[in-house]
């Protein structure tokens, strides 16, 4: 749809290259000198007024090679005198060296199309010249599938930037750039077209520096320390170990806290004589009571302990404090005393009411998982889950609760659903360091990264540092947006993790303007240098209670900053 409106403006360009004499002669920039497989050396004069084309040869041009019916077009990667000096009273003679990338041709219904490799190689002495806006525009190009522009190109501002967001989408996507080039504002961006495009996504925000609330006043619901409700029982035994041990687990009292969780459960679950009595009429009668309620045995506690089903920690303090009291004791009496201390800290401290104030107001899941992924939607389809107030030692498990159960989800919804998780600083979820991060995130997040696509589960990740991040998932990231890395190690990594990622266009990555980005993969139709559209002020992300020109909107009290600085609001 969009290259029909710029076939229309640029229709004159579309047809076939006829040069006539009256053409002035800088279109005729320069002529092929060499060529080398996917490479040509283009000889060319700078003229010594200064005036002419010289513009076209800078690095990172596409510039356009006449073959007569085709055009063969490639990207300058570098460009020097041929003497190795500079003439100020004469054209300067220059080697400008070209990657080619593909040509545009004319089919049999006589319309041009643009596609990738070389089936022609330019002769020697082929005249190139900066390529035409209709070229370019074909180049990106989608073809038949559904653009959405999201930016410009940066060669030429009046041609789109269009990406196919159903396939950003479904083969998972990254953002890379150094701090402040502009991904959180891009992410901004693609969001609010993701989700104007796919009535049926919803989109789950992992926000670690609580800045997307302010991009999306409209579509979306902030979920911060303060609203939060994730009941502890949602949590698998791993996830609330990290939690209780605060990442440091003690293998003896992990033994314990296993069992203990499968009694609390089983207790929950069978109703006390009393409440038979009161409720013949149910159906609870006509299930047996299980005479090993209070005491699960190590094979079924393992399950039992990771089943998102409810119990109450008052009946795990009682599990304890009747393991503490038994006679033949089946743990060390310190580890049974130091686990109840431990939980019973965590079950009394205002940073977790989060996770235990109303836990047990809740018979079930649902109710969390409606809010947390919109279902019903309510007009507002993202939630921004701020996490910069939750106790850091919890990050870690929330994230993994927040990824296991947007895969199952999905999963379950059979098509109902489609859920994105955007990872915003992946590298701390999914490190490239075995060592480092938190295996079940880890897991959660590979998951949606490798199977993911068959139920309409997808991830979206934003980093700094993409040589920090688990490069298993870079790779199953099929479109990435390559902003401005400084650093060679990263441009390194990107190289590794795209396939149609030439060396010169990596290049050109330490180079880069802020909101610029290289975008490789499934969603653009060929390698793209584009910048990103300005989103307007209040659909930027923002620092929490930052308005955009640094100010903040108002003064909190002492009071309330440190409350912020305990995470307790
Ligand atoms: N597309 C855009 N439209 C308008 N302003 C932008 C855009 N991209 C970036 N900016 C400006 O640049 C600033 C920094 O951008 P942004 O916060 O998105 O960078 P970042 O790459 O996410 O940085 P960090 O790595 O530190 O999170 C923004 O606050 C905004 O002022
Ligand atoms: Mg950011």
């Amino acid at each position: 749809m969009q290259l029909a409106a710029n076939m229309g403006e640029f229709g004159a360009d579309l047809s076939p290259e006829r040069r006539d004499v009256s053409q002035a002669p800088e279109r005729t920039l320069g002529h092929v000198v060499a060529c080398t497989g996917a490479r040509a050396t283009i000889a060319a004069m700078l003229p010594q007024n200064g005036r002419g084309p010289s513009e076209a040869w800078a690095i990172g041009r596409v510039i356009s090679i006449n073959l007569g019916r085709s055009r063969v077009v490639g990207t300058v990667y570098e460009v020097r005198t041929v003497k190795e000096s500079w003439d100020e009273r004469a054209d300067n003679a220059v080697h400008v060296e070209v990657e080619l990338a593909g040509e545009v041709t004319e089919g049999e219904d006589g319309r041009q199309r643009f596609q990738s490799g070389i089936t022609n190689y330019p002769p020697i002495g082929a005249v190139a010249h900066r390529i035409r806006a209709g070229d370019l525009a074909l180049m990106h190009d989608l073809g038949g599938r559904n653009g959405t522009a999201v930016g410009h190109l940066t060669q030429d501002a009046s041609i789109p930037a269009t990406v196919c967001i159903g396939d950003l989408l479904s083969r998972h996507f990254a953002l890379v750039g150094t701090t402040g080039v502009g991904k959180s504002s891009a992410v901004a961006l693609l969001l609010r077209k993701a989700v104007m495009a796919r009535h049926r996504l919803r989109v789950l925000i992992l926000d670690p520096h609580n800045e997307y609330a302010h991009a999306f006043p409209d579509r979306a619901l902030t979920i911060d320390a303060s609203t939060l409700d994730l009941p502890f029982w949602m949590f698998r035994l791993e996830e609330f170990a990290d939690v209780v041990f605060r990442g440091r687990p003690d293998p003896d009292e992990v033994d314990i806290l296993r069992e203990v969780i499968a009694s609390a459960r089983a207790r929950y679950r069978a109703p006390s004589a009393r409440d038979m009595l009161r409720d013949v009429n149910t159906s609870l009668l006509k299930r047996p009571l299980d005479p090993n309620a209070a005491r699960a045995t190590p094979e079924s506690a393992g399950a039992a302990a990771d089943a998102p089903l409810p119990y109450r920690m008052l009946d795990a303090f009682a599990v304890i404090d009747e393991l503490i009291g038994l006679h033949e004791l089946r743990y060390p009496r310190a580890a049974l005393r130091s686990l109840k201390v431990r939980l019973e800290a965590l079950h009394g401290d205002p940073r977790y009411y989060f996770m235990f104030a109303r836990a047990n107001t809740m018979e079930s899941m649902s109710p969390v998982i409606g809010q947390i992924f919109r279902i019903p939607e309510q007009g507002r389809p993202i939630t921004v889950f701020q996490l910069a107030g939750l106790p850091s030692e919890v990050v870690n498990s929330v994230a993994s609760v927040l990824a296991r159960i947007a895969f199952d989800l999905a999963m379950w919804s059979q098509g109902s659903y489609e859920i994105l998780l955007l990872c915003e600083e992946a590298h701390r979820y999914v490190p490239s360091d075995p060592a480092l991060g938190f295996a079940p995130t880890r897991q959660a997040i590979a998951r949606i990264a490798k199977e993911g696509r068959k139920y309409g589960a997808y991830l979206g990740v934003v980093t700094q540092r993409p040589g920090e991040l688990d490069p298993t998932i870079l790779s199953q990231c099929s479109t990435i947006f390559a902003m401005r890395l400084a650093n060679d190690r990263d441009q390194q990594i990107i190289r590794s993790a795209i396939a149609d990622a030439s060396t010169s266009t990596i290049s050109f990555l330490s180079a880069i303007g802020n909101r610029e980005a290289i975008a490789f993969g499934e969603a653009v139709a060929t390698p793209m240098r584009m910048r990103f559209a300005q989103v307007p002020p209040h659909e930027l992300p923002a620092m929490a209670g930052l308005v955009h020109d640094g100010l903040p909107q108002r003064e909190p009290g002492l009071e309330e900053l440190v409350n912020r600085m305990r995470g307790s609001s």
